[in-house]
């Protein structure tokens, strides 16, 4: 096989670095993706990847830099949707244009640059055996968390979007994972609240560990991953048992809003 490509979004920080530090370890060849062009060019150098600067909520610059990456690599053999922003509040304190951007970059984002890639997913399918789309999305697409409802609502959007992608492909040479952390330590996601408390800690994970177990469930074909399993699964479990009750417990949760 000729060297694996991998379209990373994200990447200028968090779980996006991690990955795309950790598949340049393993010889991938990396495409980096983001807004922020001088980190994105740091790390490329840093890590012999390439870069793109886009924002993924925008459909026509999404498109235009597919057909790019395209254009450079008719193969791609793993996507890793991982561009995310959090918004806190619930949904009537969120201001409107919050609630369509939070919409637009954690979930049409993914679809926008997984249809602009699909030409090269299949052709990495079909000349290599098989091709990956990673989708983080969060156990708040599982949960729902009312005080960040908006957040939540777009990271629901996005498992929902994963998990049909995954049905629909099936049988193309082409796995789609989704991929549902707890709160993980990243710039644009510090819990400070959560790790000022024992319990808090136990439950934070750092984004290498994110981006290894991401890596695991390529390589082995998982479905879908909790990062990490407990307590979140639990939650889940609970959502899809009882959503009502689920809901209620969760409605009241203390939210940090200084960071
Ligand atoms: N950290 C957590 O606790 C946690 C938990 C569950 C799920 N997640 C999910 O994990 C993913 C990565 O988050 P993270 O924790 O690594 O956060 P992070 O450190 O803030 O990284 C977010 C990345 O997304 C990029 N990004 C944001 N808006 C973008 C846009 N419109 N177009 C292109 N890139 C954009 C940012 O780059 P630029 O600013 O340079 O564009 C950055 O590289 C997100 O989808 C998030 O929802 C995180």
């Amino acid at each position: 096989m000729s060297v694996r490509i991998a379209v990373i979004t994200g990447a200028s920080s968090g779980i996006g670095e991690a990955m795309a530090r950790l598949l340049a370890r393993r010889g991938w060849r990396c495409v980096l993706v983001a807004r922020r062009e001088g980190i994105l060019r740091g790390l490329a150098s840093e890590t012999g990847s390439e870069y793109e600067v886009c924002d993924v909520a925008d459909r026509a610059a999404v498109d235009g830099m597919a057909a790019r990456i395209l254009e450079r690599h008719p193969s791609v053999h793993l996507l890793v949707n991982g561009a995310g922003i959090l918004v806190r509040g619930d949904f009537v304190e969120t201001p409107l244009e919050l609630i369509e951007r939070v919409l637009a970059v954690n979930y049409l984002g993914g679809v926008w640059l997984t249809r602009g890639l699909l030409p090269g997913l299949r052709e990495a399918a079909d000349v290599d055996g098989r091709a990956h789309v990673v989708n983080i999305a969060s156990i708040g697409g599982a949960i729902v968390f009312t005080p960040a409802a908006p957040y939540s609502a777009s990271k629901h959007a996005q498992v929902a979007f994963s998990r049909s992608l995954r049905a629909a492909l099936r049988g193309s040479g082409i796995d789609v994972h989704t991929v549902l952390p707890g709160f993980v330590t990243t710039p644009g996601f510090p819990h400070p609240k959560v790790f000022a408390t024992r319990l808090g800690r136990l439950v934070v994970v750092g984004p290498e560990r994110v981006a290894r177990d991401i890596l695991s469930a390529v390589e082995r074909g998982r479905a879908e991953v909790v990062i990490p399993w407990f307590p979140y699964r639990l939650g889940a479990i609970a959502q899809a048992v009882a959503p009502t009750l689920t809901a209620r417990v969760l409605r009241d949760a203390e939210y940090e809003d200084e960071a």
